[in-house]
């Protein structure tokens, strides 16, 4: 039996987000939830918060690479757990691949979400892959809509890169937890010049683990995050 203890009043923050979209609540699957209790907490974090529906992104790289049938186990639990405890919030699973020479083997069966087929992609945090950008250029071309997580977080990319990320037409999803200063001040301080510029299109948490949730929903306060809420496409995966 699970415990929770009830907020008597509810602020619904998510409310206009709607769709949480980078997350790693699955539990142990991934560096993140480890277990249905870390799982349970954060989405009734979400449900208290007023999101109708979580998209799970657990990692998929050579060092965290659940196969299929662990994944949608982890969901079926989850999905389970959330009915008992009648929690009305839908619960769905895609991926965050890093891109690496690995990905290639993949290409064809890549976990997606909504109706463009988004495929949530990182690179890594202190230099570019190599070649990165043919690897986005051939999920392009078998139909896939690349999504690049967390821009605001890699070393590498000063305005002009995220700039130039933006007018080349690639997705920017950008992580609450880094406006929240969870990352340090140069990473919030980027996540806020995105907002700012209105160069993104979805925000996500990108939480790993339930005592990440009060600088989440500090987040979900900070000005820029309600004032550029309406020009995210979140609520299109509903
Ligand atoms: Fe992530």
């Amino acid at each position: 039996m699970w415990f929770f203890s009830k907020r008597s009043a509810p602020i619904n923050l998510g409310v206009e987000l709607v769709v949480e979209v980078h997350n790693h609540v699955l539990p142990g699957v991934d560096d993140g939830a480890r277990t249905m209790q870390d799982a349970l907490q954060m989405m009734f974090f979400w449900a208290e918060m007023g999101y109708q529906k979580v998209i799970a992104t657990p990692h998929q790289n050579t060092s965290m690479n659940a196969p299929e049938y662990r994944l949608q186990e982890a969901e079926a639990k989850l999905h389970a757990q959330l009915q008992e405890q009648e929690l009305p919030i839908f619960l769905t699973s895609a991926a965050e691949y890093l891109i690496e020479p690995e990905l290639r083997k993949q290409l064809d069966s890549l976990r997606t979400f909504g109706p463009k087929r988004y495929v949530l992609i990182e690179l890594g945090f202190w230099m570019p892959p190599i070649g990165w950008e043919q690897v986005v250029f051939e999920l392009q071309q078998r139909d896939y809509t690349p999504v690049l997580a967390h821009p605001e977080r890699y070393s590498f990319a000063d305005k002009q890169t995220m700039k130039k990320w933006f007018e080349q037409g690639y997705l920017l999803q950008v992580n609450l937890l880094s406006l929240g200063g969870a990352y340090g001040r140069e990473a919030q301080a980027k996540a806020e010049y995105l907002l700012e510029k209105g160069w993104v299109h979805f925000l996500g948490s990108d939480m790993h683990h339930p005592s990440q949730i009060p600088l989440v929903a500090q987040a979900l306060t900070h000005k820029a995050v309600r004032r550029h809420i309406p020009k995210l496409l979140n609520p299109t995966l509903l």
